[in-house]
């Protein structure tokens, strides 16, 4: 049985006071023990952060780190950084670092091997673009981004993975996939895992949906039966929002 996980990728949001405000808040709510919740804030924030979500479940996780181990690389930060301050997972890929920040398959290559080569986790975000769902071409750009992962990662490795489908063109818009679309993709990646690695592997690696997720729509998404929780941006700066989106997988 797959755990639910709900992540909180807060981008370039919140100051140190605004970001203490959401963790104080989140720690002091519990929810049941098979609902894993993670937090992203900004570098500047991630060490404050886990000092203050030390006596919590709640995962505090980077939002991106560099592909090399140290050197000349001005204003980056590498994952011995991260693991000195004991974050141990990522995201890596997201739709923002390709498209705004010019990172390639070739580059999430890099970042995907040193994580996984150096025990960090990861969140490996994909996700179509609007043009690439006009043209129904939405599976080749999907599978094009997978094969980062699925024709190099051996099968050991995939208990570092979470995935999270996030079409680029509900990201940010307020426009999210429909529970049916949603479905529709994650149901085709599993199916993916099984064909590339086998039936039990698939079963077990979290696939995520990130998009305009919001309370109105959480419940409904996130019930699907290949949709394991939700990465989610806009509505997790508001602490209210969160908590309710948490609240909606929550069966107790
Ligand atoms: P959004 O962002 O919830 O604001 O659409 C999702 C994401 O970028 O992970």
């Amino acid at each position: 049985m797959r755990k639910k996980v709900i992540i909180g990728n807060w981008k370039m949001n919140k100051n140190k006071e605004e970001t203490e405000y959401l963790l104080n808040n989140l720690a002091k709510k519990t929810w049941e023990k098979e609902i894993n919740v993670k937090v992203c804030p900004s570098y500047v924030n991630l060490e404050n952060a886990q000092n203050i979500l030390k006596n919590s479940s709640i995962e505090v996780v980077a939002q991106n780190m560099h592909y090399e181990k140290e050197g000349a690389y001005t204003g980056e930060i590498s994952y011995k950084m991260l693991k000195s301050i004991n974050i141990n997972t990522v995201i890596i890929g997201h739709s923002e670092r390709r498209t705004l920040f010019c990172e390639t398959d070739e580059i999430i290559k890099k970042k995907v091997n040193i994580a996984l080569k150096n025990n960090m986790n990861i969140i490996f975000c994909f996700g179509e673009s609007l043009e690439d769902r006009k043209k129904e071409k939405q599976i080749d750009a999907i599978n094009k981004q997978l094969d980062v992962l699925m024709d190099d990662v051996g099968i050991n490795k995939w208990n570092q993975i979470i995935l999270a489908y996030e079409p680029v063109w509900a990201i940010g818009t307020g426009i999210n996939a429909t529970p049916d679309q949603a479905q529709q993709m994650h149901k085709y990646v599993r199916a993916q895992i099984t064909k590339r690695y086998n039936q039990e592997l698939s079963n077990s690696v979290p696939i995520l949906y990130g998009g305009s997720l919001k309370p109105s729509n959480s419940k409904e998404i996130l019930s699907k039966p290949d949709i394991d929780g939700g990465l989610i941006g806009g509505a997790s700066l508001n602490f209210d929002d969160f908590f309710s989106i948490i609240r909606s997988v929550d069966k107790k």
